[in-house]
């Protein structure tokens, strides 16, 4: 209704522009600043003694209510739950998850504690809306705390077969801490699925159509949502002073050679080694690539207390070292990665100089570099988008060129593909991806949620 309000609750929140890193920061942010609403959050900054009460900040028509985390607090239920048995358990990665760190006490607390602030903020006829794994337990503890209005929520990572999500020792708890919201917004039709089968196995839940699932008294209903983006604004930043900027710093560096182009977070997840190699493998197998391409993988480090990541940031130093070692030469950098962050508009630039993207992540929830690369191509010439199967992307971007990121060959050979391709097809596939990216942007995706 008219003066409903919109409560949204998600640990990294877009408060400060420059932090706006990964899909839901700028996702979020792409659909609350026109709705308007209140978001509350993680404020980014650790305390020794955290006030309980939020720091409250305006922008526009959206209120920030932040909280401070105790450093402990932070270490367990941010890196040790959330990113170091939630992330590689949806993500696939069961041999990276660690199930012995008993980080669970402080997931459970963290997610009662920003339980009170909604509780404080929320009138009963608002519409709370919880983002990401690092909130899971919310709805019930909102429950518990005697809320009664609606509470949804929307997972922007994938979700598991229900065999991986088990092995996770606290799943049963989870699972039936889930139960509890009303609506579940999820990247993938693959997603619902998975979600619904652990319902239904773990919990006894029966299905009462494709998207609603009854758990004793209470009906939770499952929705396919895929995130996109605010097209038009991502395209205008193309003529951004920054964007020009970054296009000619970058022109001066290439020197007429052609940008292969990666943007991720230096995540295990994103298939950063593998891409590395299949980028060697091109230079093995196509000679005519020497001197005449780059490869630059922009990857700002992220979570990077936590082992794996660092394991994984060691190993692409090495692979880049490598990969130069053996193919460089007097005149030619074949590849490179900058291990940090550039701002919205630079990217924007940086994406239109392009003339090939690799999104090639092992397993992603949607990845909105893909839609956001083609929205920055020029219309006359596009570059060409090669795209992984295991991205949510994928299913709504059929048009780009596919491949499977663990056969290294046959990503060498689509990346040789795309850069030779003809005009006359890198306009219609562009054309029919670009279509697409408009027809289901941020603004249907928050209508088809709220339908
Ligand atoms: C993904 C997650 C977000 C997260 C972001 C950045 O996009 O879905 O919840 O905020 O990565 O990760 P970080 O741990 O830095 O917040």
């Amino acid at each position: 209704s008219d003066n409903s309000r919109l409560i949204v609750v998600s640990n990294r929140t877009a408060v400060d522009p420059e932090s706006r890193a990964g899909g839901l920061a700028v996702a979020v942010w792409d659909s609350l600043s026109k709705r308007g609403g209140t978001w509350i959050g993680w404020s980014g900054q650790l305390k020794d003694y955290p006030s309980s009460r939020p720091r409250l900040v305006e922008d526009g028509a959206v209120d920030f209510a932040l909280l401070d985390l105790r450093k402990a607090d932070y270490d367990d239920f941010y890196l040790g739950y959330a990113n170091e048995v939630l992330w590689p358990t949806l993500h696939n990665r069961l041999d990276l998850a660690q199930f012995d760190n008993d980080s669970y006490p402080a997931y459970r607390r963290i997610n009662r504690h920003f339980a009170d602030c909604v509780m404080d903020r929320a009138r009963d006829g608002d519409f709370v809306w919880v983002q990401d794994y690092h909130f899971f337990p919310l709805a019930r503890d909102l429950r518990a705390k005697g809320r009664t209005g609606p509470i949804g929520f929307f997972l922007h990572i994938p979700f598991p077969a229900p065999e991986i999500f088990r092995a996770i020792p606290d799943a049963p708890d989870l699972i039936q801490a889930i139960a509890h919201y009303d609506l579940i917004g999820l990247q993938t039709a693959g997603d619902v699925k998975n979600l619904r089968d652990t319902l239904i196995e773990e919990l006894g839940g029966v299905a009462l159509d494709d998207d609603c699932v009854r758990i004793g008294e209470h009906i939770v209903r499952l929705r396919h949502c895929p995130i996109g983006i605010d097209v038009d604004a991502f395209r205008d930043e193309v003529n951004s002073e920054p964007a020009q900027q970054a296009v000619a710093r970058l022109s001066q560096f290439l020197d007429g050679r052609k940008l292969m182009l990666g943007v991720d977070r230096m995540d295990y997840s994103k298939g950063l080694p593998q891409r590395f190699e299949a980028i060697s493998r091109l230079f093995d197998t196509y000679p005519d690539t020497h001197g005449t391409v780059n490869f630059t993988q922009i990857a700002p480090p992220s979570r990077s207390r936590v082992d794996e990541y660092k394991n994984l940031r060691k190993r692409i130093d090495r692979l880049c070292g490598r990969i130069n070692g053996s193919n460089g030469d007097l005149d030619w950098l074949p590849i490179r990665y900058l291990a940090r962050g550039y701002k919205r508009e630079e990217l924007a630039g940086i994406y239109r100089l392009a003339k090939v993207c690799l999104v090639t992540p092992l397993q992603d929830g949607m990845n909105l570099v893909a839609k956001e690369y083609v929205a920055a191509q020029d219309a006359d010439d596009p570059g060409v988008l090669v795209l992984s199967k295991f991205a949510g992307a994928a299913r709504q971007m059929g048009d780009a060129v596919i491949v499977n990121p663990h056969d290294l060959d046959g990503t060498a050979a689509a990346i040789k593909m795309a850069l030779d391709m003809p005009l006359a097809e890198r306009q219609r596939r562009w054309q029919s991806l670009y279509d697409g990216i408009r027809r289901e942007d941020i603004n249907w995706w928050r209508a088809r949620y709220f339908a």
